[in-house]
């Protein structure tokens, strides 16, 4: 049998646990901070619109194929820094 005891220490368990859920879903519901709000915006020195033969790609290694026509170094280049790792 379950004594009363058991349901008290069951009932504080689950009131222990509640308590920090409830409160971490609140504080969840509040608008996020934009970090690109505090990012400069830098234009680009380079307008790439009229660069690309093709107007359509059929996945994104055939767009970095296009970008490696013009750019040969680069696909070496990115792997030399902390961006791959
Ligand atoms: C038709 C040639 C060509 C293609 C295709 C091309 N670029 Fe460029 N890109 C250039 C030239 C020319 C420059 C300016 C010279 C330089 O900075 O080295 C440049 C500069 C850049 C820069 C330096 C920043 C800037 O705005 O000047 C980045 C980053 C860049 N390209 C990324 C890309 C990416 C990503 C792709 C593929 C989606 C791509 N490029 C495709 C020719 C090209």
């Amino acid at each position: 049998m379950i004594g009363r005891k058991t349901i008290i220490m069951v009932a504080v368990i689950i009131i222990f646990f509640a308590v920090p859920v409830v409160f971490w879903a609140q504080t969840r519901s509040e608008p996020r901070d934009d970090p690109w709000s505090k990012v400069e915006k830098k234009p680009s020195k380079t307008n790439h619109s009229n660069l690309f033969e093709a107007t359509e790609f059929k996945d994104g290694p055939a767009v970095t194929k296009a970008c490696l026509k013009c750019h040969p170094g680069s696909a070496k280049e990115i792997m030399q820094t902390s961006h791959w790792t």
